[in-house]
């Protein structure tokens, strides 16, 4: 069962290999049309909606759910486990597009772009209407970035900003890294000492249980008023009120935000009525290549996890044997 439709080789090399059903309406499959007819299907291609109890109790038949993304946190693993259904994801192809979105999210949240494009669009630039320091922002180049989470995407992160902006780079991750704080020069500390020094706070970790709502107020308060605060990951990773009442009070200057608590985002949601806030929807690894890159190798998944090949199964299911 595909969900959506995805570009033509990809279908055409999923019908090679496999008996498919296309989802053929607009979007993705309504989730109560995937639930009346999963029953029979072994093998399930999505990129959103929870892989749940209710979802497997459905779909008695199904072995391998490939998703083309590369986070998986719409998988629940013990429900998988319980009952031998294998994930796959989409690692390695959006490091660079997701890295690419960071540095523009680092960029037009401290020079002010999406703010000062509407300023001009809207005829406020006029001779003597501005004092010039109001449009001043703050420098990328030189300034000290903090990553959280190094895993592939934030290693691509940094090697734009060490190489491209010649920035100070301070990592925390679950493990230390050393090779990597070769490369760039980086410095391990804890996320305290992160949050303390950082000029850009970059938020990379995969939402797990553990990285449920990690950044909370007091590590808002933690961060100089003049940092910014960037996140590309997942939403819930954040605790979005705190991140509203930093932006707020001025305990932060500002944010770059490709994700939230829900999406998509509610339109009277605080955060788009704030000039320093810049907001996008969830499109990090949004161009056409790596987007085509994704949903090709999400069917090499699909068609390796059901045929005895290759597939990129998530870590905690790798033990797994596919179903017979
Ligand atoms: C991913 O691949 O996890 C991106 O965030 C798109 O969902």
């Amino acid at each position: 069962m595909i969900t959506r439709k995805l570009p033509d080789p990809v279908l055409s090399y999923l019908n090679e290999h496999l008996d498919c059903t296309v989802w053929e309406g607009k979007g993705s499959i309504p989730r109560e049309e995937l639930l009346r007819t999963i029953r029979d299907y072994e093998g399930l291609l999505l990129s959103a909606g929870p892989v749940n109890a209710e979802l497997l109790e459905h779909a008695p038949s199904l072995k391998v759910v490939s998703s083309v993304s590369v986070g998986y946190n719409h998988f629940d693993i013990p429900e998988m486990r319980a009952r031998g259904v294998i994930g796959t994801h989409t690692p390695y192809v959006l490091d660079d597009t997701v890295a690419d979105l960071v540095l523009a999210l680092m960029l037009s949240s401290s020079r002010r772009i999406a703010e000062l494009d509407l300023f001009v669009k809207q005829g406020k630039w006029q001779r003597g209407s501005v004092k010039e320091e109001e449009l001043f922002g703050m420098d990328v180049h030189h300034a000290t970035l903090g990553i959280i989470g190094m895993g592939r995407i934030g290693e691509a992160i940094a090697k734009r900003a060490v190489h491209g902006f010649d920035m100070n780079l301070l990592y925390y991750n679950r493990s230390r890294k050393p090779e990597t704080e070769e490369r760039f020069g980086a410095t391990y500390c804890s996320v305290e000492e992160l949050l303390r020094l950082s000029d850009f706070v970059v938020l990379m970790t995969p939402l797990t249980p553990e990285t449920t709502r990690y950044i909370r107020k007091e590590h808002f308060e933690m961060m100089k008023p003049s940092a910014f605060f960037i996140n590309a990951s997942r939403g819930q990773t954040v605790d979005e009120q705190a991140l509203i009442e930093a932006l707020r009070s001025g305990t932060i200057r500002g944010a770059g935000l490709d994700v939230f608590e829900v999406e998509p985002v509610s339109p009277d949601n605080p955060l788009l009525q704030m000039p320093n806030v810049v907001t996008l929807p969830h499109i990090g690894s949004a161009t056409s290549r790596t987007r085509f890159d994704m949903a090709m190798l999400a069917a090499r998944n699909l068609v390796g996890a059901l045929t005895g090949g290759q597939a990129h199964i998530v870590p905690e299911l790798k033990d797994l044997a596919v179903r017979s």
